[in-house]
């Protein structure tokens, strides 16, 4: 009780402070509430020199708010950093990460190959390429950044008519390795098609690209359907 009398006590020497037009009756109500109070006070020793006479800010709930307020003010400033911390690694790690593309091979009525050695594919017609990673000319995609991607080739041959040799076969190379390959060798059907998909973790500056082996050969695309295309799915930090 006597603390919760204290604490009016307090409340209302802030009211005062804050609405001067009531001043003068808050100011006597307290104090003939400070004369008539006769317990403890909480914060001590009741300093009347401070409560009635330099009444701006005086107040035994002073110093407790002041250090609220340094505590309050502190861990703003902590939060802010953290922050714009934050703020820092969502640009880097988000920074140049729209990564696709999409090429065919330019239309042809005739055949790409045979050759004598494994060559890399070049699809010519780009129709996508965010982020620069894809080389139409060499037709090799050079990851501009560390990350999950996914990669997809279709291989479409067409000899013209059954009895003739569908020999075809691809391989999708990282750093030249092999990684995926589709084919096909028969005399009876005259056109085929496939695709892959593959997801691949690359590090910035991997090299992905679709060979046609040596020997094979892909034919009579007058369309477009050998098509290569890449996006990356979640970028890693860069080390
Ligand atoms: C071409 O690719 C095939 C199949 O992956 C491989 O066996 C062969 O060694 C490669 N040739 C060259 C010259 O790299």
């Amino acid at each position: 009780m006597k603390m919760l009398t204290a604490a009016a006590l307090c409340v209302l020497m802030i009211l005062s402070l804050c609405s001067r037009a009531e001043a003068t009756t808050a100011f006597d109500l307290l104090r003939a509430s400070a004369v008539s109070y006769t317990g403890s006070l909480p914060c001590g020793e009741w300093d009347c020199e401070c409560a009635f006479k330099r009444q701006q800010g005086c107040c035994c709930i002073e110093q407790p708010l002041f250090d609220l307020e340094e505590a309050t003010f502190m861990r703003m400033v902590g939060l802010w950093e953290g922050l714009s911390h934050l703020n820092t690694q969502i640009e880097e790690l988000t920074a140049g990460c729209k990564i696709s593309f999409t090429a065919a091979m330019l239309p042809m009525s005739g055949c790409l190959g045979p050759f004598t050695s494994n060559m890399s594919i070049a699809y010519q017609s780009i129709s996508l390429n965010q982020g620069n990673g894809y080389n139409p000319a060499l037709g090799t995609f050079t990851a501009p950044h560390a990350g999950l991607y996914s990669f997809s080739f279709t291989a479409y041959s067409s000899v013209g008519s059954p009895g003739q040799r569908l020999y075809q076969k691809v391989q999708l190379m990282k750093n030249g390795q092999l990684i995926a390959s589709s084919w096909e060798d028969n005399r009876e059907d005259s056109e085929d098609s496939s695709t892959q998909t593959v997801l691949l973790q690359l590090r910035r500056g991997c090299q992905v690209y679709v060979e046609l082996l040596s020997g094979r050969q892909l034919c009579g695309d007058t369309q477009g359907q050998n098509m290569f295309s890449g996006y990356l799915v979640y970028p890693f930090p860069d080390k």
